[in-house]
């Protein structure tokens, strides 16, 4: 016996160890977007998800060998959204070449947080709070453009180089500017291969007649591996593509434009303080009185949250129910509280334009509103003057600590 332990020990040894550093061979489905297709729609969606996975990966390749499915595409900005070369470098093992270039940019800097499919529930995600972005979603909070719409590019770099103060995700400003480019395709391409992968799935469901069992032909999903160019699926899944790709190329022209900004003065902060308490703004009535002490409801979490719960009738709070939705890879649902601003933190930015851009499209994923622009004065909406008057004191709040 003895002989043939120590070898053997050695082996599972050496497997252990390139186990540690070699990226996983594929991408994790999105099992917990399958639940909750399944329990929303009352179906079971275990083979609209293995076939949804097949298709996601002729297209989108592994995290070895990332794929950017230009072919499949047709708006030429769809397909000029990321580059290969720099998927290529984001992806795959972590090493550096002779001159240094760092290869596996997301396997070194991101992934313990954000997972590697993007889904945010990496091995580190579980005692943070706010959780890393589940970029699959495709929702962002930390962006200059309107309600809804996809970040720039511009603003995925400001993120990378600063951060998002008061939360776990750290500032990368040391990193060449050319390894930023490419992570920022890098989170573009999960954030594009997990939309499309959540649609196809439920698109499966609705769409494409998927039940316990696969559709016929033209309707199945594995008719598009199999190279049928005219199936149904094939054009379900191209028009599906095309529009998740479109919102990313036209994020540019979703950027708000904002107002010159007006004086600063005392006079200004002290309209603003007023606005704050209004009716119209009910900012008070979630950020508290002076913006110091921030109502904890028990209603409110995020929409990353909201999708397994209490949009599909879960009771956040009620473990029992939740635990199917945790052991398919939910992180568990955390209260989310509005900002305690007399602290003075801005995750997404703290200069004046970006506060202001804040308020008039609230914040994207989460229960902050936006606030009613009117051009006029009125009972009910803001004028972009009274809304710099909000922004001077809710900027003068964490000045006076
Ligand atoms: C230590 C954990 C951690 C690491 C490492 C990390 N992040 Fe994050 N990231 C977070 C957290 C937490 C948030 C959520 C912040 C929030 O909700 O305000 C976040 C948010 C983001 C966002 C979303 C911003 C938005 O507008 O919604 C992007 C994009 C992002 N991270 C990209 C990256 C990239 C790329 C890397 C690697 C270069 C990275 N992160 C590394 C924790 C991390
Ligand atoms: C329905 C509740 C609600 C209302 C009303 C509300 N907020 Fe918020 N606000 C939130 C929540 C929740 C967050 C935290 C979002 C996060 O960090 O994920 C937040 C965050 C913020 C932030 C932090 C932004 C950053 O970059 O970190 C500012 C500033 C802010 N709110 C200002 C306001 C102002 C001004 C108003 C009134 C015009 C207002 N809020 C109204 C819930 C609300």
């Amino acid at each position: 016996m003895r002989p043939t332990f120590l070898p053997s020990l050695i082996v599972l040894a050496a497997l252990l160890l390139c186990g540690c550093d070699a990226p996983v061979d594929h991408y994790p489905p999105n099992e917990l977007y399958s639940l909750v297709v399944s329990t929303r729609e009352m179906v079971s969606t275990q083979v609209a998800a293995d076939d949804t996975t097949a298709v996601v990966e002729a297209w989108f390749g592994t995290p070895v060998q990332p794929r950017w499915p230009a072919d499949q595409m047709s708006g030429s900005a769809a397909k000029a959204l990321v580059r290969l070369d720099n998927l290529e470098r984001a992806a795959g093992r972590v090493y550096a070449d002779q001159d240094d270039l760092h290869f596996g940019l997301y396997n070194e800097h991101c992934v313990t947080c954000h997972g590697v499919s993007g889904g945010g529930n990496g091995p580190a995600s579980l005692l943070q709070n706010p959780y890393p972005r589940d970029f699959r979603a495709g929702v962002f909070k930390w962006k200059s453009t309107a309600r809804n719409a996809r970040p720039t590019r511009d603003d995925l770099i400001k993120i990378l180089q600063h951060g998002a103060a008061g939360s776990a995700m750290p500032t990368f400003r040391l990193i060449p500017e050319q390894d930023l480019e490419a992570l920022v395709d890098y989170v573009i391409f999960l954030s594009v291969r997990g939309q499309f992968e959540r649609e196809l799935i439920s698109g499966a469901v609705q769409e494409l007649e998927y039940d316990e069992a696969r559709p016929s032909d033209g309707l199945s999903l594995m008719s598009i591996v199999g190279g049928d160019e005219e199936s149904e699926a094939l054009s379900f899944a191209r028009e599906t593509l095309d529009r998740i790709t479109d919102g990313w190329a036209r994020a540019d022209d979703a950027v708000i434009q904002v107002p010159p900004e007006t004086v600063a003065d005392a006079a200004s902060i002290q309209r603003g303080r007023e606005w704050f308490h209004s009716p119209k703004a009910l900012c008070s009535g979630c950020h508290g009185q002076d913006g110091d002490h921030p109502l904890a409801l028990q209603t409110n979490y995020d929409d990353w949250t909201t999708e397994f719960t209490s949009r599909i009738g879960i009771t956040p709070s009620d473990r029992e129910a939740v635990r199917p939705f945790r052991s398919a890879g939910a992180l568990r649902p955390r209260i989310i509280v509005p900002r305690k601003l007399s602290d003075g933190v801005f995750r997404g930015g703290d200069d004046p334009q970006t506060v202001y851009r804040r308020l008039v499209t609230g914040i994207d994923g989460t229960p902050m509103p936006a606030v009613n622009v009117s051009d006029q004065p009125s009972a009910t909406g803001l004028t972009s003057d009274q809304i710099w008057d909000i922004v001077h004191y809710v900027r003068s709040l964490g000045e006076s600590e």
